[in-house]
């Protein structure tokens, strides 16, 4: 979603005359699009923000001006605190409130001009009545075949390790005809496979157009989505397994252009755990869950999200994880150590896992996972798969592309291929991406 922000940003920026730099050196803005997912992520902006910073002096030493914006989650949630570490940032601004980027432009530039003013960074985090949406200009530099396309987002779970509902705020669907039209836009500019984003992404319930026709759930806007003619693959991410609901299964069983993969988090394999976590369902459910839909699309591949190491796991807990995974068997997933988050429930807890036992169990636990990982992908060694190509490959002659199930695809080939999808057969496997041969040549006429 920062990948998407970050550009929704630069296109706001556009009619004021800013384009984009290769280097931050050359800026007369530099925008820190930060994380605060964990504590990691998080840490970054610091140092970041130094490099940046000796950038800016630079610029002074030749009387020009560089501007300092951190947008994003730890903006959202640090902001004072990053104005009173780093005086030199001018501009705070949250992920619901960066459309207002081109008014705190113009601002800034009044304080500059005003000796009094200066000196002070504007702080703007607020969670705004009025949808940043609605002021987001239509995307304009479009490159590549691939693009997000945030269609909700917030959440209102309050799982008590995360800091999503406090930093994005409370849950929120576009309506359809909105994100009709930005599809539309985005086909139109070559765009082959728009993935919808939203931190709760199935828990989508938009409306047709501004508060009329209720009753969208994802899978009736995914089918809508699909008529778009030349839109040859639909993605998203990230779903809850809470609001996994039959529309949605029904789109995996009935929809060609939705693809056969699923990001489904569950974060732990223990009952104990998940209620600790205040996840609102049982390692049971989810296999359930994962059942109706190998029901419905036999072929469809799963991904997850896990961690290890909150507070109160005990090893039975986490064989209970492990356990989960080996009944599951996924096609890839991301893992991740708990990291206590300020404000979080979880992070007052008293029995924190220690670092040592951290260390050993996601060792342990992404062994396992990048075992399914290989199995998966050397699974379809042999078989014809269509493959959607995207870009050229470090080497001469090479093409990128990606699988249905989301994995990279080497292939020799044209490069009058890059945004279409092509019958390959696949000849090769490693853990992270497969080799191929095309099958189907283009037909030439004479
Ligand atoms: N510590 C570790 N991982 C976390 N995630 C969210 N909060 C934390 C945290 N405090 C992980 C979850 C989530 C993914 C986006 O990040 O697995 O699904
Ligand atoms: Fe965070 Fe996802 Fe839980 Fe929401 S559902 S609180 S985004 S982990």
């Amino acid at each position: 979603m920062n990948v998407y922000d970050s550009e929704r940003m630069a296109d706001l920026l556009k009619p004021l005359g800013f384009i984009i730099t290769e280097t931050p050196e050359a800026a007369d803005m530099v925008i820190l699009n930060t994380c605060h997912i964990r504590e990691k992520a998080s840490e970054k902006v610091y140092s970041e923000l130094g490099r940046i910073r000796e950038y800016k002096e630079e610029r002074k030493l030749n009387n020009q001006n560089m501007v300092i914006a951190v947008a994003g989650c730890t903006a959202q949630a640090e902001g004072e605190e990053i104005l009173k570490r780093a005086n030199y940032v001018d501009v705070i601004v949250g992920p619901q409130s960066y459309h207002r980027l081109p008014q705190i432009l113009a601002e800034i530039e009044r304080k500059t001009s005003s000796v009094k003013g200066a000196g002070r960074g504007i702080l703007e985090i607020d969670f705004p009545v009025e949808s940043k949406f609605d002021f987001l200009p239509e995307a304009t530099d479009i490159v590549g075949v691939t693009s997000f396309l945030s269609i909700q987002e917030g959440c209102d779970k309050f799982c008590h390790f995360c800091v999503v509902p406090y930093t994005r705020g409370a849950e929120y669907s576009r309506p359809v005809q909105d994100i009709y039209e930005e599809a539309c836009g985005l086909v139109e500019k070559g765009i082959r496979e728009i993935t919808l984003l939203g931190q709760n992404v199935n828990a989508y319930h938009g409306t047709f157009s501004n508060g009329q026709e209720e009753g969208w759930s994802l899978g009736k806007l995914i089918k809508y989505l699909s008529n778009i003619p030349e839109l040859q693959r639909i993605r998203y991410v990230t779903s809850h397994p809470v609001d996994v609901n039959q529309d949605q299964i029904n789109a995996h069983r009935d929809i060609e252009k939705l693809m056969p993969y699923l990001h489904l988090p569950i974060q732990s394999g223990s009952d104990r755990i998940l209620k600790l976590m205040n996840r609102k369902h049982t390692a049971v459910y989810y296999l359930e869950i994962i059942e109706k839909l190998r029901t419905a699309r036999p072929d469809i591949a799963f991904s997850s999200d896990f961690i290890v190491g909150y507070p109160g796991e005990t090893n039975t807990d986490f064989e209970d994880t492990l356990k989960l995974i080996e009944n599951v068997n996924f096609a890839s997933a991301y893992s991740f150590k708990y990291s206590p988050r300020p404000g979080t429930p979880a992070s007052m807890l008293d029995d924190q896992v220690p670092e040592e036992v951290k260390t050993e169990r996601l060792m342990r636990l992404q062994e396992l996972l990048f075992k399914q990982q290989l199995a998966f992908n050397e699974s379809l060694v042999g078989k014809r798969i269509p493959v959607l190509f995207e870009k050229t490959g470090r080497h001469e002659g090479q093409l990128v592309g990606r699988s249905p199930y989301l994995q990279s695809v080497y292939a020799e080939a044209s490069t009058r291929l890059i945004g279409k999808c092509v019958e390959m057969v696949i000849t090769k496997a490693s853990q992270n991406s497969l080799t191929g041969a095309v099958v189907i040549q283009e037909k030439i006429a004479v």
